[in-house]
């Protein structure tokens, strides 16, 4: 598959990724490389990526515990402590091996430490390869509430070896999939309506579906890289689906949900939302209500879960002004952001996405 340019780095796929790095390391002069790593890309992912580094230096493994409720300032510094007792300085290079959480948390350690080192990402999940490792967002958690510490900074360069997924659940694979849906939702109803019929995917429709994702986010952060304006169409189902994901999170009562399990509740949610502000037909809304259940189910609220998710609204990240700014719909394909909407067409969206 063809590299993609992004500005100031690029994007490789599969075999061109060892190809590329190996040169980049051979021509770079890093004082020390490090790998960051969770528990899981430890034994799943390190030693399949090591066999394909001919450069011969030495590696430092930093590894931290896998999953969200990890995805702390804490874990930053115990990276940060790790890269300081074994010696890393300022021309050192940081390579992020893992999921969304992984290229997240590194990638704002890297920023952050010395005022900033260098970076690679190397996805292993589905959902980092299309979207966390690719567009320079870094970052982590405040408690609960998604991503509120971080900076946009970009990477030297990001891998994506789609081999790494023979490594994945079907879960976290749905969860990757719902981000790409995403992506032909607001720019591309072609590519929606190809991803629609997941059933008849091989896994060489898989490697090209992922290609052509990493196309349309990346053509929507070159245009727009600090989220201006365009950037904030890759918030669709994200403003609903952020605060279901936190909630959940932080509710003991609550099954935790992965990233695109809560995105594909909170598409439902702003579909609805999109056909009272922004046109979106009721045909293409029940065409995207039964394509997300069908796939991810239901999750049930009852009228506590749907008071404390709207009152968690008011940290989205895309708010100004005391106001709640979603990223809509005016049809399959076509976004719209900055749109305001009252607290009572979000209660009618719950009670529409548990009809
Ligand atoms: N995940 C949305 C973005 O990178 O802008």
């Amino acid at each position: 598959m063809k590299s993609i340019e992004s500005g100031s780095y690029s994007i490789h796929f599969n075999e061109q990724c060892y190809v590329k790095l190996n040169s980049f390391l051979e021509h770079s002069n890093f004082s020390k490389i490090f790998i960051l790593v969770d528990t899981n890309t430890h034994d799943n992912c390190l030693p399949e990526f090591l066999s394909n580094i001919s450069y011969s230096s030495e590696f430092e493994i930093i590894e931290m515990e896998a999953g969200e409720l990890h995805k702390t300032l804490e874990t930053c510094t115990q990276v940060w402590h790790a890269l300081s007792e074994l010696g890393a300085d300022r021309k050192s290079l940081l390579i992020n091996l893992g999921g969304g959480v992984v290229t997240d948390l590194g990638g704002f350690v890297a920023s952050a430490f010395k005022r900033g080192i260098r970076f690679i990402n190397v996805p292993t999940s589905l959902l980092a390869m299309v979207d966390a490792s690719v567009g320079g967002k870094t970052g982590v958690d405040l408690g609960s509430l998604k991503n509120q510490v971080g900076v946009i900074n970009f990477s030297e360069m990001v891998l994506i070896d789609t081999s790494f997924l023979k490594t994945l659940s079907k879960a976290e694979m749905r969860s990757g999939m719902a981000e790409m849906l995403k992506h032909g939702l607001i720019k591309d109803a072609n590519y929606w309506s190809r991803l629609c019929d997941l059933t008849k995917l091989n896994s060489e429709d898989l490697d090209g579906l992922i290609h052509e994702s990493v196309i349309i986010k990346n053509e929507v952060v070159k245009r727009d890289p600090n989220e201006q304006g365009e950037r904030k169409q890759l918030n669709f189902g994200h403003t609903l689906g952020h605060a279901i994901e936190s909630y959940c999170l932080e509710n003991e009562k609550k099954t935790t949900l992965l990233h695109g399990e809560a995105i594909a509740a909170g598409m439902i949610l702003e579909a609805y939302l999109s056909t009272k502000t922004c046109g979106l037909s009721n045909s293409e809304l029940s065409e995207i209500k039964k394509t997300f259940k069908d796939t991810y189910g239901s999750v049930e609220f009852n009228e506590k879960d749907k008071s404390s998710i709207i009152e968690l609204l008011k940290y989205d990240k895309k708010n100004s002004h005391g106001l709640v700014k979603y990223a809509l719909l005016e049809k399959i394909g076509v976004s719209k952001v900055d749109v305001v909407v009252t607290d009572t067409m979000v209660h009618e969206a719950f009670s529409y996405y548990a009809s």
